[in-house]
């Protein structure tokens, strides 16, 4: 059976996620490996040359289910007809950039981009949100696109849930296959909250199997600055592995996640767990019929509630710094 190809939207196709991005999706790491993919890659106009020759080295590869490939600078021509729209360009923080600078670059990016998904866009249109900061530029995407399902607007966290995974698998000399029920809480930024208290390794509580002092002194820390050490170390911030978690986000939520286990990603909140209805914020959600739910029941002790509730009023300080910009 052939089956009918996605239309798959990437900005920032020429930017150095991009480059670790677009080949794993044309070779059918994203939906699957029957998919026929057809890419639309958006970028400023003096990225559009570079952009064309990641192009070229697609073609190259000759993939038999890359179907077609577009590069333009116009985001009604790069969204136009997409099912899966991958937000990786937005504007770097530079020398003397306060946080409402920042706030107000990005808002020039991801107002228009999502004008342009609510004019044009496949009616099951999802997206996802890479560039930083992931989650409110999430929120500015998703106020301009009135007319598309508020949940179809994601943000990624699953690079921290991917990172929480590999220090908690390193910490207990276990393979990452071996522990479910992980969550990253809040914000894609320092303000995050890892949680192991409801993970559960080999059928046993994850947090019972290490000390308190680690959980708070080593594995919440190193997790939620991981993004700032990988800068120092490599001079550039993580692209492979932001790339990885970006296929991973989208396969699960095209496919499902698996029983008895659930993943992290920023979703549109419902007003559980005590966060404001609207915020785009990081929960442990599941993934059924093409759709993230949030993981709902969970107790929150004490210690989980209040680094929970600090990454979230991050998150309103920052809807209400766009809110007075005018762009939510
Ligand atoms: P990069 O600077 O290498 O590439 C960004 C690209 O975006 C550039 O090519 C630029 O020309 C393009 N761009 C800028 N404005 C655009 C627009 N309006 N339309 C289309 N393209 C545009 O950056 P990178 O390393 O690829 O990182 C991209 C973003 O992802 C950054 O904001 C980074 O902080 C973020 N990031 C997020 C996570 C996460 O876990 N959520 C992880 C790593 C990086
Ligand atoms: C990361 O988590 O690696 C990035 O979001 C860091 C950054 O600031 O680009």
């Amino acid at each position: 059976m052939t089956r009918s190809p996605v239309t798959v939207t990437v900005t920032g196709a020429a930017g150095q996620i991009g480059y670790a991005l677009l080949f794993r999706i044309a070779s059918g790491q994203l939906i699957d490996a029957e998919t026929p993919i057809k890419l639309r890659l958006l970028e400023i106009p003096k990225a559009v040359t570079a952009a064309e020759g990641t192009a070229m080295e697609l073609t190259d590869c000759a993939f038999p289910l890359l179907s077609d490939i577009e590069v333009t600078d116009d985001a009604r021509k790069a969204f136009d007809g997409t099912n899966i729209a991958m937000l990786v360009g937005a504007r770097p923080r530079s020398q003397g950039m306060e946080r409402g600078d920042l706030l107000e670059a990005n808002g020039g990016i991801f107002k228009p981009q999502g004008e342009a998904i609510n004019a044009g866009a496949a009616s099951d249109v999802r997206v996802l949100a890479v560039g930083n900061p992931a989650n409110t530029n999430a929120l500015i995407t998703q106020a301009h696109a009135p007319d598309v399902p508020a949940e179809r607007f994601t943000a990624m966290t699953r690079l921290d849930h991917n990172r929480a995974l590999a220090q908690l698998a390193a910490k207990l000399g276990v393979s990452v296959a071996e522990i479910r029920r992980l969550a990253i809480w809040g914000n894609h930024s320092a303000t995050q909250y890892p949680d192991i208290f409801h993970a559960d390794v080999g059928g046993e509580n994850a947090a019972e199997q290490v000390e308190q002092d680690w959980i708070r002194d080593d594995f919440i820390p190193t997790v939620s600055k991981r993004g700032a050490a990988i800068i120092e170390a490599r001079g550039a911030s993580s692209a492979a592995s932001a790339a990885n978690a970006a296929i991973d986000h989208v396969h699960t939520w095209v496919n499902g996640t698996d029983e008895g286990d659930w993943t992290s990603a920023g979703v549109v909140s419902d007003g559980s767990y005590g966060v404001p209805e609207g915020l785009i914020s990081s929960f442990p959600v599941t993934a059924r019929d093409g759709r993230y739910e949030i993981v709902q029941g969970l107790d929150i002790d004490a210690f989980s509630r209040e680094r929970i509730d600090a990454s979230v009023q991050e998150l309103t300080e920052e809807r209400d710094t766009v809110r007075r910009l005018g762009l939510v």
